[in-house]
């Protein structure tokens, strides 16, 4: 297994500095066009799908829901994913580190049973996290086939870009290019009135392991979110609910689906809510505006905000 970690390692590395399609320019032609078709960020298939017209909708209550860190506090997350079924969400969001050993079958056998029924009737993105770090099941249980653990998709005119903390993202990296050029895309379209990210690792957070692990993400990030007005970032890795605001982006930590909770270890500026518990987040979308509620794991409210359009010349 190490064996196979340590290619998988090599090509995700080079994967994810260079294109693709680089790699295979000294193909032939025909092998080329066939490699670039496939190549480049798209989402994971789907066991669910969702109607074009119904995430075009322009409103939608609770449809949208994030939880992330289930690991292997399995009753939690059954209680978490037993609560987010009720909602009979359109989509759900998983901020990363689904099991905890990436490389055990066992634990990625556990967690396919528990989320099987939320894939049977919703649509479920993953956003890859430290404890799946290159893990063959990790590809396998999404079906991902090209390598890439970032991509964007867009629903009730939001644009949703989910990206790597795992592999390279700063200056430079094909990452680093593929998410500006998505995110001035998304500023830019007509059909975006906003801009949400996803990533595993917190840029701003209070919690264990803070920010302090990865001080790059905000380094390198946060001009990017801020020049191309991102509305909101969500992470997980940290074993709490936290909300931050900060240069007009809403920063939220969703890593409480099972895996256990931290105490608050820092006073981080800009952090508005912190609170030790499992919970997970839902997303309803109003005309101008994104109103979030966050319910623990007796599905009661322990929080809530809204996120206003901003106006596009801020954009
Ligand atoms: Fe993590």
């Amino acid at each position: 297994m190490k064996r196979i970690n340590c290619c998988l390692l090599f090509v995700f590395c080079f994967a994810s500095i260079f294109p693709i399609q680089t790699v295979f320019s000294a193909e032939n032609k025909t092998k080329k066009t066939a490699e670039t078709n496939n190549s480049g960020p798209k989402a994971p298939p789907q066991i669910y799908r969702l109607s074009k017209e119904a995430a075009a909708a322009e409103e939608c209550l609770k449809c949208i829901v994030v939880y992330g860190d289930t690991r292997t506090n399995h009753g939690v997350h059954k209680k978490i994913e037993k609560l987010i079924s009720g909602r009979k969400p359109e989509t759900i969001f998983h901020t990363g580190d689904m099991v905890s050993d990436g490389a055990n079958n066992k634990e990625w056998d556990m967690f396919e049973e528990i989320v099987s029924g939320l894939r049977k009737n919703s649509e479920f993105f993953p956003v890859h996290g430290n404890h799946e770090w290159l893990a063959p099941n990790y590809f396998k249980v999404f079906g991902i086939i090209n390598w890439f653990t970032y991509y964007s998709i867009d629903r009730h005119k939001i644009h949703f870009t989910v990206i790597d903390s795992e592999v390279p993202f700063w200056k430079g990296t094909w990452q680093y290019q593929w998410l500006e050029s998505d995110l001035k895309k998304a500023s830019l379209s007509d059909k975006t009135k906003f801009i949400a990210v996803l990533l595993h690792r917190p840029l701003y957070s209070s919690g264990l392991h803070g920010a302090k692990e990865s001080p790059v993400l905000a380094q390198e990030l946060a001009p990017l979110f801020e020049k191309y007005g991102v509305d909101i970032v969500v992470a997980g890795h940290d074993h709490d609910y936290e909300r931050l605001y900060k240069n007009g982006i809403f920063y939220i930590t969703a890593g409480g689906g099972g895996a256990p909770l931290y105490d608050k270890a820092s006073e981080v500026k800009g952090s508005q809510v912190f609170i030790k518990s499992h919970h997970y987040l839902t997303l309803s979308v109003l005309k101008n505006e994104l109103f979030f509620e966050t319910f623990n794991e007796l599905n009661e409210p322990i929080d809530s905000f809204k996120v206003k359009e901003k106006n596009k010349i801020t954009r």
